[in-house]
């Protein structure tokens, strides 16, 4: 069949438009897919370059697509309205409190790991297109170039070599100037964020979160017998600055845990502006934020934001960054901006882990050092969008028309709001059952909260087995709904 027909007395940009939208409709071209370029679709079907700009452009205005600079024109996920954020603020409980989730969460995880299991509950963005192929090359140069120095021990504080290319990374990526001896190499995120809380606080203490948050950060503070208060959080901004402020001052809070970029699980990113505020309302009350940014490299755009510990004044904010969610999780690398309290963090890394295993630091700082990390990032962010499109694009298909869910501009998970008569426990137990795992909302406030949220991730390679789990959540939830 032709498809344009220069007789036929249309315009042609027209009829680019209306191949395009059979297209869709069609569903040749999904949610997220690229349209051709400019360049292919004119030689393909015979038309000029700008007659193509044209049709896209109008496209674009008609909100059927989106166009990403320097990447193309995306078919958008859902058209507007069909989907909104979820509610915005909520009165959170003014008192702190122990984790009242454990075993909730110890199911969680049990799930994740069992063999034929749909694991839409762990965030895990890297493995959407694993780095495998450049890490084991990288790995390899350095088997052979320091042979048995790459099995021995790192030194306390890690890898010279690696804690300078993290370095030199935040002043490449966002113009900060970080001391190299100042960073600590950590077993991941998660050791970064106990190091630095077992720096600044006792048990006891009390310690405000974002509400919701990441559960590991609730089960870290548990177990270290403190308790956490919750903060208002909102989806767009994040951390609400009046919540806050009333916690700082009704509490004896030791510290803030906050995710300053893509919050797990809301997505939300503060602005510049929102963390210039944050530091400056912490170091008013002489209270430590611990900056949870492990996701910092993951957002769509590519533009990583200049983490909150750029505009402390006091040294009062300790950042904590990983390589799992961008690289390698099974490596087990992190870090943390040790601030003012570098020799207590080396001493406590001392006696935890002794250091960080020396060739998987000395293999992440050969795959920084030669761009790769770089180039593989520019190749999983788009993964990660098309998955987050295509995703949503499924909730809307199949869960009841009331579900909201979070719009994702990067990271891995999606947020769902279900409708209130959903006990997301009771859909992760039958979602178990029927071999898929999520993340019931429960799971992310100390408190029993957010008993009709869940959480889904999209860092997977995008397969069959996913497009039918989605299916299968959505006519549950409408089940559950009745
Ligand atoms: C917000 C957040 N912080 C920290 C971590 C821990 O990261 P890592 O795997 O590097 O320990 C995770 C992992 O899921 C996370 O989502």
């Amino acid at each position: 069949m032709l498809a344009v027909d220069r007789d036929s007395g249309d315009f042609l940009y027209r009829q680019v438009i209306d191949l395009i939208n059979d297209n869709i409709e069609s569903g040749t071209l999904r949610p997220g897919d690229r349209l051709p370029s400019l360049r292919r679709m004119s030689d393909k079907i015979g038309v000029s370059i700008p007659t193509v700009r044209q049709a896209y452009i109008e496209l674009e205005r008609q909100r059927r697509v989106e166009s990403r600079p320097q990447s193309g024109f995306y078919v958008r996920a859902v058209r507007t309205n069909e989907l909104v954020r979820p509610a915005p603020r909520f009165r959170a409980a003014s008192k702190p409190a122990c984790i009242g989730c454990r075993t909730l969460m110890e199911r969680v995880y049990d799930g994740l790991y069992s063999p034929d299991i749909v694991p839409l509950g762990i965030a895990n963005p890297c493995m959407a297109s694993p780095a495998a192929k450049g890490l084991h090359r990288a790995m390899k140069r350095i088997m052979a170039r320091v042979e048995e120095r790459a099995i021995s021990y790192a030194p306390t504080q890690g890898e010279p070599r690696l804690r300078r290319q993290i370095a030199y990374r935040y002043l490449d990526t966002v113009g900060s100037t970080v001391d190299p001896n100042e960073i600590c190499i950590t077993n991941g995120g998660q050791e970064a964020l106990l190091l630095a809380l077992q720096a600044v606080a006792d048990k006891g203490d009390v310690i405000a979160v974002e509400s919701p948050t990441y559960h590991g950060l609730l089960e870290l503070i548990d177990s270290l017998g403190m308790l956490a208060i919750e903060v208002e959080t909102c989806p767009e901004e994040g951390v609400m600055l009046d919540s806050l402020a009333r916690t700082l001052e009704a509490h004896p809070v030791k510290a803030c845990m906050f995710s300053t970029t893509l919050s797990n699980p809301l997505g939300v990113t503060m602005s510049e502006e929102k963390r210039a505020e944050v530091v400056r309302l912490i170091e008013d009350h002489d209270v430590v934020l611990i900056e949870d940014d492990v996701y910092g490299d993951l957002l769509f755009d590519g533009n990583r934001p200049k983490p909150a510990e750029f505009y402390s004044r006091r040294g009062n904010v300790l950042t904590c960054g990983s390589f799992s969610k961008t690289a390698a999780p099974g490596y087990r690398i992190g870090w943390l901006l040790t601030g003012n309290y570098g020799s207590e963090i080396e001493r406590l890394k001392r006696s935890y882990s002794c250091s960080s295993g020396l060739l998987q630091q000395l293999t992440l700082s050969e795959f920084l050092a030669t761009g790769d990390y770089d180039r593989y990032l520019k190749t999983l962010r788009p993964v990660l969008q098309q998955n987050a499109e295509r995703m949503r694009a499924l909730v809307a298909e199949h869960f009841p028309e009331v579900t909201r869910t979070s719009q994702p501009v990067g990271g891995s998970v999606l947020w769902l709001e279900l409708p209130k008569c959903v006990d997301s426990e009771v859909l992760f137990d039958n979602a178990i059952e029927a071999g898929i795992s999520i993340a019931p909302g429960h799971i992310f406030a100390p408190r029993k909260r957010y008993t009709n949220f869940v959480r889904l991730s999209f860092g997977h390679p995008w397969s069959d087995a996913i497009e039918s789990s989605i299916a299968w959540l959505g006519a549950e939830v409408s089940r559950l709904s009745r």
